[in-house]
């Protein structure tokens, strides 16, 4: 929601600035903006629509500068207009400012300097934030004192960076909103996400609510909440630079579904040692005094929660998976013998944290399994569990569902093993092996799947259901969110047995239902349920693994290979990521970046 990114100490800066922009651009891209300070003063141009279209016309308005800020917006406070984007200066246009979060009093700032004569051009939150800091340059020469005190005035959620005419220095503050700080080779970055600059460095310090950060080109200077000078460790990101461009792809997101053999491989790595599942973070015997687990996530995490919640179920550990916007309003009991998860890819959803913290002041025993090191929900709790996927850019999550579904199956075999309640699988090893088999036969899916084929028969239907049963239902309801998300129609998943309590009243000839098979015990109740659509008039299409008998009664099938009947639905959902690649891709849609949407959803 929002990407931030400033560039200080190179001749090149609004190049920096401008690929930072295009690399944050999954955080929000309805209005992007860029402010240059040289010796003439502060320069900035700024536009509706997505850098990609702005670029050259960005480039072209700004003069050279050493110093450069940078906005890629997703609205919040105000439509996507030009008056809207950032960078937002102030009355004398001496000051620039960028901002991600929410200024929760910014009406009353902006009446009381309204009042005072100054004068607003935009529906910003944003626009408080330079005025306070000009009003307060009129009592002080020091921009970092004006710039502290403008901060301490403001309430709610920030990031801000803010340049001004009369100094070399970037000012940096940062509230409940990411912000991290890049070591270049004689330059310094600023930005909301590494991403923006991981093709120059690697070496970064992530900020802590409270902090201010004086950046020039050759220092970093950090103090806390109260003023006191703070050193944040540094540390090497474990990302790879080539994660962060499309290269040959047309879209990341299906680079992203082609690199998820490789990614799982990293989720596993040493994590497995025959039949024992080796957790750094969790030796054995962490969990002795758990007796249940709460999953708290949002869309595509909550369906990873969801599918965990079933796989301890099934080794007799009590466990619910809560969207976390429902659980943070407090009304689930929680005991110190519940273990609360966050699960979050990029650790900074708002509603995810709120539930985190929720859970924390009620006495539960807290993680979270996060693809981001150093994100709030990491440095929020003791030990992070982290998923290790690389850098996913396309707004809708595909290789990061896939490890948080494989860190959280090794989870739970860990909680299972040490609660007093749990039970160790009689299959473990089995389960294990078949768990480490996974990349190879996600790429047979990838190699053999003929989703493309189906969807062209499919792409003009009226409506897309997805339905299964145990671990298939999560991933139905995974299937028709990233459905839904990239092609813009109309699509549900559902637990198969609920279609004849209510939704069979939608089915019509126009209507498709992928059925998911995982090769387990409740596949004949599926195909009954795939039959009563049928029945309908509606196309079936199965996804089902190699040797499971359809009964000749599905119109189409996508196999997958067999593997272990808990793990048949993390291959399932490959299978269901391309349906909805393809079907988005014939019907022309922006599937890196769909309408409406962000990729990191930083407000509540
Ligand atoms: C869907 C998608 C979203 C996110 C959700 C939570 O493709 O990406 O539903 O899963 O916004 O985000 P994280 O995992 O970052 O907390």
């Amino acid at each position: 929601m929002c990407g931030i990114i400033a560039c200080i100490g190179r001749t090149d800066t609004v190049d920096r600035v401008v690929e930072g922009l295009e690399n944050l651009e999954y955080r929000g891209y309805d209005s992007a903006g860029i402010a240059v300070r040289n010796d003439d003063g502060v320069a900035v141009d700024k536009h509706a629509g997505k850098i990609s279209e702005l670029k050259h016309s960005i480039v072209d308005e700004l003069p050279d500068g050493t110093i450069g800020i940078g906005h890629t917006r997703w609205s919040t406070h105000g439509p996507p207009t030009d008056a809207n984007a950032h960078p937002h200066t102030g009355e004398t246009g001496d000051v620039a400012v960028v901002h991600n979060g929410i200024i929760e009093n910014y009406d009353t700032l902006r009446d009381e300097l309204t009042a005072e004569g100054r004068t607003f051009t935009s529906d910003t939150d944003t626009e408080v934030v330079p005025h306070l800091i000009e009003k307060h340059l009129e009592d002080t020469d020091d921009v970092e004192t004006a710039f502290r005190r403008a901060v301490d005035e403001l309430d709610g959620s920030y990031a801000i960076v803010a340049v001004a005419a009369d100094s070399d220095t970037v000012y940096a503050a940062r509230q409940d909103s990411p912000l991290v700080v890049g070591y270049g080779d004689g330059c310094h970055y600023l930005a909301s996400d590494v991403p923006a600059f991981l093709e120059h460095t690697d070496q970064v310090s992530f900020l802590e609510d409270g902090d201010v950060a004086a950046v020039t080109d050759e220092t970093v200077d950090i103090t806390d909440a109260d003023g006191e000078s703070v050193s944040r460790e540094r540390e090497t990101v474990d990302w790879n630079a080539e994660e962060t461009v499309k290269g040959q792809y047309e879209h990341f997101m299906l680079k992203e579904i082609d690199s998820q053999p490789n990614a799982i491989s990293n989720t596993l790595q040493g994590r497995i040692d025959g039949d024992d599942v080796v957790l750094e973070e969790f030796p054995e015997g962490t969990f002795a005094d758990v007796s249940a687990v709460q999953f708290v996530a949002c869309g595509t995490s909550y369906h990873a929660g969801l599918y965990a919640a079933r796989l301890l179920n099934k080794l007799d550990v009590p466990a619910t998976a809560h969207r976390a916007s429902e659980y943070a309003s407090g009304d689930i009991p929680v005991s110190a013998d519940t273990l609360a998860v966050a699960v979050t890819q990029s650790g900074e959803t708002a509603d995810t944290l709120a539930a985190l913290r929720l859970a924390q002041e009620k006495g539960a025993q807290t993680t979270t399994v996060t693809n981001v090191v150093g994100s709030t929900a990491a440095r929020e709790v003791e030990t992070p569990l982290y998923i290790r996927a690389g850098p996913e850019i396309g707004v809708a999550a595909t290789k990061t569902f896939s490890s948080q579904v494989v860190t959280l199956s090794l989870l739970a075999e860990r909680v299972a093993e040490d609660s007093p309640v749990g039970t160790v699988r009689s299959d473990r090893a089995a389960f294990l092996d078949a768990l480490q088999r996974i990349p190879e036969q996600i790429d047979e899916v990838l190699e053999r799947s003929t989703a493309e084929h189906v969807c062209r028969s499919h792409v003009h239907d009226d409506a897309y259901f997805f339905i299964g049963q145990g671990t298939a239902c999560p991933v139905a309801k995974e299937g028709a969110l990233k459905f839904k998300e990239i092609t813009y129609e109309h699509a549900e998943g559902f637990a198969a047995g609920e279609l004849k309590h209510g939704p069979l009243a939608l089915v019509t000839p126009d209507t498709v239902v992928f059925a998911m098979f995982t090769g387990g015990d409740r596949d004949t109740k599926t195909l009954n349920n795939a039959k009563e659509v049928q029945a309908r008039g509606a196309d079936i299409v199965a996804v089902a693994p190699e040797g499971v008998d359809l009964d000749e009664c599905t119109d189409e099938v996508l196999r997958v290979p067999s593997t272990h009947p808990d793990l048949t639905s993390l291959l399932t959902n490959v299978q269901l990521q391309l349906v909805s690649y393809h079907a988005a891709n014939l019907l022309n849609r922006e599937i890196d970046k769909p309408r409406n949407l962000a990729k990191s959803v930083t407000v509540e």
